[in-house]
């Protein structure tokens, strides 16, 4: 297992993030993660469900990032970054869409939702938790309603996603490091991945829709994107295209 990792092996239980915020909130001190074998109440970015069958990846890491507020959305890319290192270990060519979904071959194959609570002081994170999805070889009609697909199908062969659980723990290790120490290895890494850099998205956030040249990713986590009327910095965005 990832080194120093302490995890906690579930059958079915609703959604492992809410297991790792339990952990986190009773002063679990990190470095601890929790998997399931299914979630019956899976949860997605924006509110939405993740549909969690057997045959899938269910992890969710408790960490404790010495990160300021402003830099927590490194976080989260982070966490993608993660996952793409793993599919790309496996041989698969990998892509990132912002903030962190883990695309093979075009369709969804990975996930994060990253729940976090701050200081009482407000100047950095108290714990949070990373969750992470991968489908790694799920039944294909759980996926076929949000298009996904999974690694097992992209390598033509089975894989138990028991497997990928030590070297996605050893990744969010190696990738959260990068978020304290040098965030600007982190933002190369992951902009190298996220093949919707240098072209044209339409970005739909809580405040309505933008189109533009998505330019690059901040420190911050935020996606810089440059519009017919200037140039717009997204925190959070419920989907992201390519256009062109
Ligand atoms: C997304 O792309 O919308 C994020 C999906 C995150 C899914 C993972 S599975 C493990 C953890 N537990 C949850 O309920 N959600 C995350």
């Amino acid at each position: 297992m990832g080194q120093g990792w302490r995890v906690v092996e579930l059958d079915a239980v609703g959604s492992t993030n809410d297991e790792a915020r339990r952990l986190a909130e009773q002063g679990e001190p990190g470095r601890v993660a929790v998997v399931a074998r299914v979630q019956t109440a899976g949860r997605g970015r924006q509110g939405r469900a993740w549909v969690s069958p057997e045959g899938g990846l269910y992890l969710s890491a408790v960490v404790r990032p010495r990160l300021a507020a402003p830099r927590v959305g490194l976080l989260s890319l982070a966490a993608g970054l993660a996952l793409t290192e793993v599919v790309e270990e496996l041989g698969l060519r990998a892509e990132l869409r912002w903030p962190n979904d883990v695309l093979v071959g075009g369709r969804k194959a990975g996930g994060v939702l990253c729940e976090a609570r701050f200081r009482p002081d407000a100047a950095g994170l108290a714990w949070a938790v990373v969750g992470m999805g991968l489908n790694v070889a799920q039944p294909r009609e759980s996926l076929a309603p949000v298009g996904g697909t999974t690694l097992a199908e992209a390598l033509g062969r089975p894989l138990d996603p028991g497997a990928l659980r030590a070297p996605v723990l050893e990744a969010l290790d190696r990738a959260v490091g990068l978020a304290e120490e040098d965030p600007q290895r982190l933002l190369a890494a992951w902009s190298r991945r996220a093949a919707m850099l240098g072209r044209r998205v339409e970005v739909l956030t809580t405040s309505g829709r933008l189109a533009g040249l998505a330019e690059r990713v901040e420190p911050t986590g935020g996606l810089v994107v440059r519009t017919p009327d200037g140039v717009r910095t997204v925190a959070e965005a419920d989907l992201v295209r390519v256009l062109a």
